[in-house]
């Protein structure tokens, strides 16, 4: 059997029309979608999806039902096969009832997380209404503002009082279990004593679809320049960064109705703009979107305006999501807020319609306000402007669905007029893009292609902020040769599963590939970076070609510390897969520890307390060491 929480997770992903668009060619009209019947024979379309409703209906021959009633009548699957193939193709893990242990304990925890966090809502509710600090404080400050008691408590806003542990106290009270509780991140934990981590912070909490409280954002009062304006729930078991948009539960059913979404940065954006009766609206946290935002997004409308401040640096982070929102299908279009205001300050200065005239007047369709800003970056460099016309025909190719064809028309259009260039040089170029991609999709050759294409060195990476490269790095070695021996016991993929597993990837994305492996590998299925290609969802795929095929990154620069090319390797077939799986880790340790040393670092700064000085002191010794021992570590394997 199946899992309610599994079947919980594939009806959640499930987009009836991507299902039944597998099978049937479908046509947009209005807010559904029309196609032939596979039913019955017609040579007029009545056979109708629904994506906000997530049915589908012939009115010919009045057959009806959900996608996984389709995959049952369409493919004659059984109930469980019909699941089995969605979860397949939605890169979900199956969960039996014969569910592993680890399994079972992570349900739980899910439960146990939600159960929390709604006490923590409630709680902090009760602080912020009810008790003088919060009136004082928190409710003046956000009276200030401009916020109302009603929508406060529409979103449930709360105050975390300025008192050590407030909040722990009254959880411990509940019988709240303590490892719990610091899987939460609400609370930490100090000399075996549990203490508030959001303390004296407006909290707002955030709900997933269903309206169950996820996470929270806490926020300073004013403004502090010593602590981070925000601090986020960590990711746990239900609160999955890549998958959430601020504000989502209460937008659902505007954003269907106005077959818009718009998207802000901030929590506050959001609240603002509810307030002021404008409801389809979620953020993103000013991160680049995520193909399961996206998504989350297209369940109820193709249309998405993004709506940022002039100079942020969300633009930048949303641009980067572009192409993928192509991919999805989605039109989008750009507003900036002028003169420093966000969303949320402009909707305050100009009120509601003004705020709703200003975006409709000022939409820009997203691909026309990149060509733009890359033309005029470009200047008249005569290689910067052919270089925007690659990109350009790059992203265009990337809408690639069929029902999408005239818009891509008019796009060429558009853009070769923007460009003064010819419309069916454009033309011919898109559709080289086009046939790149698909050749990279061709699994087998992409990977052959690209490996020897590689030939410069990009290691910017490394001095980035993020672990990125390094967790990249690992995924490397694991699919390119984690089935070869590491020693006379272990393969390489033993010695990395041993030695990362203490330390979580920052990456999401990376760690469910790399957790897919480690499913796959303890299965004794012998993964690698090919069959993986075979198996994986379309996500993963890209992820994985990315890894095995991207710059050389790391290793290539330690190949030139070791002495010898990655070519030299090759020609004389000398393998040197243990010194790199050995650095790999090694890099990857040094990184996470780094990580701790800032971590550690920043808590040194703000302890006052002279305990916890002490402690935190000792872990930095620890770390230290720890630092120490790796370099050496890395110094005998170069010498080697
Ligand atoms: P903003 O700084 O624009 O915050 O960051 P805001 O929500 O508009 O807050 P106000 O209006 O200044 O009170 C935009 C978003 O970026 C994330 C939050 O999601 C925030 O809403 N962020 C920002 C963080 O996660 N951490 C931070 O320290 C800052
Ligand atoms: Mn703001």
């Amino acid at each position: 059997m199946i899992t309610p929480q599994t079947i919980e997770q594939i009806t959640s992903r499930i987009d009836v029309v991507d299902v039944v668009g597998e099978f049937v060619k479908l046509k947009r009209r209005g807010a559904n979608y029309l196609g032939l019947c596979p039913f019955h024979g017609e040579k007029t379309p009545s056979f109708t999806v629904s994506p906000t409703k997530e049915i589908f209906k012939c009115f010919g021959c009045g057959k009806s039902g959900s996608a996984i009633t389709f995959l049952m009548e369409h493919e004659k699957y059984s109930y469980v096969e019909a699941l089995r193939w969605l979860a397949n193709r939605y890169g979900i893990e199956v969960e039996e009832t014969e569910m592993s242990d680890e399994a079972k304990q992570h349900a739980q925890t899910a439960d146990s997380l939600y159960i929390i966090n709604g006490f923590a809502q409630k709680f902090f509710a009760q602080q912020l209404f009810e008790t003088e600090e919060g009136r004082n404080i928190a409710l003046t400050y956000l009276y200030e503002r401009g916020f109302n008691d009603a929508t406060l408590e529409k979103f449930g806003v709360g105050y975390s009082p300025d008192v050590r542990d407030a909040f722990s106290k009254a959880a411990l009270q509940n019988q709240y279990n303590p490892e719990l509780l610091l899987r939460t991140g609400l609370v930490r934990s100090y000399h075996d004593e549990l203490q508030d981590n959001y303390r004296g912070r407006i909290i707002f909490p955030i709900h997933n679809n269903s309206g169950k409280v996820i996470g929270f954002g806490a926020r300073v009062i004013g403004k502090k320049d010593n602590a981070p304006k925000y601090i986020n729930t960590p990711e746990n078991e239900i609160y999955v960064k890549s998958r959430i948009l601020y504000g989502s539960y209460f937008a659902r059913h505007s954003i269907d109705k106005n077959d818009e979404c718009l998207l802000v940065e901030g929590y506050t954006d959001v609240v603002s703009l509810v307030q002021a009766g404008i409801e389809n609206v979620v953020a993103s946290g000013g991160t680049s979107l995520t193909t399961d935002q996206l998504r989350l997004i297209k369940k109820y409308t193709n249309n998405l305006t993004i709506i940022y401040d002039g100079d942020s640096a969300g633009v930048k982070a949303a641009l980067r999501g572009l192409d993928m929102a192509l991919e999805e299908g989605l039109n989008v279009r750009l507003v900036l807020i002028p003169d420093n205001e966000d969303p949320d300050s402009y909707v305050k200065k100009v009120g509601a319609a003004e705020f709703k005239k200003f975006v409709a007047d000022n939409k820009k369709d997203f691909i026309l306000f990149q060509l733009e800003i890359m033309l005029r970056d470009a200047g008249n460099d005569i290689n910067k402007k052919s270089e925007v016309v690659n990109r350009v025909a790059d992203s265009l190719s990337k809408i690639s669905k069929a029902e999408d064809f005239t818009k891509q028309q008019e796009y060429i259009k558009q853009c070769a007029a923007i460009l003064k260039i010819d419309e069916q040089g454009l033309t011919t170029l898109v559709n080289k893009y086009k046939r790149d991609s698909i050749a990279k999709l061709e699994k087998n050759q992409a990977f052959e292609e690209q490996k020897q294409e590689q030939e410069t060195v990009d290691t910017s990476d490394i001095f980035t902020t993020s672990d990125d490269a390094q967790e990249k790095n690992i995924l490397r070695v694991l699919l390119e040769y984690g089935l070869k021996n590491y020693d006379e016991e272990r393969t390489i993929a033993d010695y990395i599963l041993e030695e990362t597993a203490s330390f979580p990837f920052d990456n999401n994305d990376y760690e469910q590939l790399f957790q897919l492996y480690e499913t796959q590998y303890r299965q004794g299925l012998q993964p690698t970076g090919k069959s993986l290609l075979y198996e994986a969802n379309e996500k993963n795929q890209s992820l994985i070609i990315g890894i095995t095929m991207s710059k050389y990154e790391l290793s290539q620069l330690w190949d030139e510390r070791l002495g010898h090319t990655r070519k030299e390797q090759f020609i004389l077939g000398r393998d040197y897969s243990v010194q790199d799986a050995t650095m790999s880790v090694i890099y990857f340790k040094l990184r996470k520890i780094k990580r701790m040393f800032e971590q550690t670092q920043s808590e040194l700064e703000q302890a006052t307390a002279f305990d916890e000085q002490m402690r935190l002191l000792e872990v930095h010794k620890y770390l230290k060491a720890e630092e120490v021992s790796l370099t050496q570590q890395l110094g005998t394997v170069i010498l080697k």
